[in-house]
C-alpha cells in the first residue's frame, strides 16, 4: 500500500474522526449549548448534524477519494474538468492557514492550562482568581507565544512525517487516549451529587428558550465541528482507499464527533452545577475559568482527585486541538506538495511559520493590539468570522452545487457504491440533500450571519 494513502480503515476513520474532534466539541460545543439553553439546542444541532453537515461531509469524502491526490486535482478531476472548478482547489490553502492560526491561538491555552495542572497551579484559588489569571495570561504579549509556537512545532512535526507515519499514527495514539480521559471524566462527573442537575440541563428539552439566533448557531456548530465547507476532509479523503465505504466512514465520524460533544457536555454541566453561584451560561470562558475553579471545589477534599481530574482534562483538550490542528495544517501544505512539488517537510514548514506569524497577529489582538480593528473585529474575531461565517458557508455551498449539478450522476454513484460493490440505500436522500436542501438551507444561513436577512 502506497505510504501517500491512510494504510488502514480504521487508520483513516481515527484520523478523520481526530480531524473532526477537536476545540470544536470539547470547548465550543459545552459553551454554545450552555449560551443557548442547553438540551433543545442539542437536539437542534443534532439535526442540522445529520440533514446537513453529515451529508456535505460526505460529498467532501467522495469528492477527495476520487481525486487520490490533492483538492485542486479532484475538482479538476471529478467533472472531467468542466466549468473553471479548479479555483476550489485554492479554498483549503486559504482556509487551512486563516483557521490554523486562530485555532493556534486557543490551542496554545490549553497547554498553559494543561501546564498548569501539572505544575498544581489550580490548587486553593477562587473564582476571582481564575477570573483574573486568565485574563492577564491572554493579555499577555510573550506567554501565549510561546504556547503557539509549542502547538505549531508539534503539529509541524507529524504532519512532516507523512500520512502514515504521521498523522494516522498520531490519530491512532492520541484518539483512544482521548476516548478514555473522557469516559473518566464523565464518570467522575456524574458521580457528584448534582449531577442530576446538569444532565438534566443537557438532556431535558425546553423549547420555549429557542429562538431564531439558537437555530443558527446550531448550524453554526455543525458545520465547526466537522470542519465543513472548507475541504478539510476532502483533503484526508484524497488518502483514503478504494475500499472505503463512504457513507458508513462518513457517519461514523459525524456518530463519534456527536458522542464526544455529549460527553464533553456530561463532564461539564454536571460538574458545574454542582458548584452554588455558577451557571452553565458563562461562555468561552467555561473551560478555562470556571472549570478549574469547580474541580477545586468538588474535589476539594481530595486534592489528588482535584489534581488528576484537572490535568487529564487540559490533556483531553490539548490531544483534541492537536488532532484537529493537524489536518489544518495538512490542508495547505498537501497543495505545494502535490501541486508545486515541494517536499512535504519544506511545505509543512513553510505553512506553520506563515501561521506562526498570523497567530501571533491573533493572540495580541487579545491584550496590546485590541485597540487595532478591521471592520470592528480584531484579529482573532476577523479570521473567526471569516472562516466560520464566510469560508465555510460559501464552501459548503459550492460543494453542494458541484456534486449535485456539475458533476455526472452515475460518476457520483461509482464513487460512493465503490464501483457498484456497495449497496447504499441512503444514496437518493444524500443526492436530494446536496442538490436541494443543503444549499438552500446554507444560502439562508449566509444571509442571516451577515445580518442581510433579518429571522
Ligand atoms: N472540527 C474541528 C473542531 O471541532 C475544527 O475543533
Amino acid at each position: 500500500m502506497s505510504s501517500n494513502n491512510f494504510a488502514g480503515k480504521i487508520g483513516a476513520i481515527l484520523a478523520t474522526a481526530g480531524s473532526a474532534v477537536g476545540l470544536g466539541n470539547v470547548w465550543r460545543f459545552p459553551t454554545e449549548t450552555g449560551t443557548h439553553g442547553g438540551a433543545a439546542f442539542l437536539l437542534i444541532y443534532i439535526g442540522f448534524m445529520l440533514l446537513l453537515a453529515a451529508p456535505i461531509m460526505i460529498a467532501e469524502l467522495a469528492i477527495g477519494r476520487h481525486g487520490q491526490r490533492d483538492v485542486l486535482y479532484a475538482f479538476k478531476k471529478m467533472n472531467g474538468g468542466r466549468g473553471h472548478w479548479a479555483f476550489m482547489g485554492y479554498l483549503p490553502v486559504v482556509a487551512g492557514i486563516l483557521v490554523l492560526s486562530y485555532y493556534a491561538v486557543v490551542a496554545g491555552w490549553t497547554l498553559e492550562y494543561a501546564f498548569r495542572a501539572l505544575t498544581n497551579d489550580f490548587f486553593n484559588k477562587t473564582q476571582a482568581t481564575f477570573q483574573q489569571d486568565f485574563t492577564t495570561f491572554i493579555a499577555d504579549p510573550l506567554r501565549p507565544l510561546f504556547w503557539i509556537f509549542l502547538i505549531l512545532a508539534l503539529t509541524f512535526g507529524i504532519v512532516a512525517l507523512g500520512i502514515q507515519r504521521g498523522i494516522e499514527r498520531g490519530a491512532k495514539i492520541m484518539m483512544p487516549i482521548l476516548f478514555i480521559f473522557l469516559i473518566v471524566l464523565v464518570v467522575c462527573s456524574l458521580s457528584l451529587p448534582n449531577a442530576s442537575r446538569g444532565i438534566t440541563f443537557l438532556l431535558n428539552p425546553d423549547f420555549s428558550k429557542v429562538t431564531p439566533h439558537t437555530i443558527l448557531s446550531a448550524m453554526g456548530q455543525s458545520f465547526f465541528t466537522l470542519s465543513v465547507g472548507i475541504c478539510c476532509l476532502c483533503t484526508y479523503a484524497c488518502y483514503f482507499r478504494k475500499d472505503v465505504n463512504l457513507f458508513k466512514d462518513g457517519l461514523t465520524v459525524a456518530i463519534i464527533d456527536t458522542a464526544v460533544a455529549i460527553m464533553s457536555g456530561l463532564v461539564i454541566f454536571p460538574a458545574v452545577y454542582s458548584v452554588p453561584g455558577l451557571t452553565a451560561d458563562a461562555g468561552p470562558a467555561l473551560v478555562f475559568i470556571t472549570l478549574p475553579n469547580v474541580f477545586q471545589y468538588v474535589f476539594g477534599n481530595m486534592p489528588v482527585v482535584a489534581y488528576c481530574a484537572s490535568l487529564i482534562f487540559y490533556m483531553l483538550l490539548v490531544m483534541a486541538a492537536l488532532t484537529s490542528s493537524i489536518s489544518m495544517l495538512e490542508m495547505s501544505s498537501a497543495f505545494f506538495h502535490k501541486e508545486k512539488g515541494m517536499s512535504r517537510p519544506m511545505a509543512a514548514l513553510v505553512m506553520s511559520i506563515i501561521c506562526m506569524i498570523l497567530s501571533i497577529a491573533c493572540s495580541l489582538s487579545f491584550g496590546i493590539w485590541n485597540e487595532i480593528t478591521i471592520l470592528g473585529l480584531g484579529f482573532f474575531d476577523l479570521f473567526d468570522t471569516v472562516v466560520a461565517k464566510i469560508l465555510m458557508p460559501i464552501g459548503g455551498f459550492l460543494i453542494c452545487i458541484y456534486l449535485g449539478w456539475s458533476v455526472k450522476g452515475d460518476v457520483v454513484f461509482n464513487e460512493v457504491t465503490n464501483n457498484h460493490t456497495l449497496h447504499q440505500p441512503l444514496y437518493p436522500v444524500f443526492m436530494f440533500v446536496i442538490r436541494y436542501f443543503a444549499p438552500t438551507c446554507i444560502f439562508l444561513i449566509f444571509l442571516s450571519g451577515l445580518g442581510i436577512l433579518k429571522i
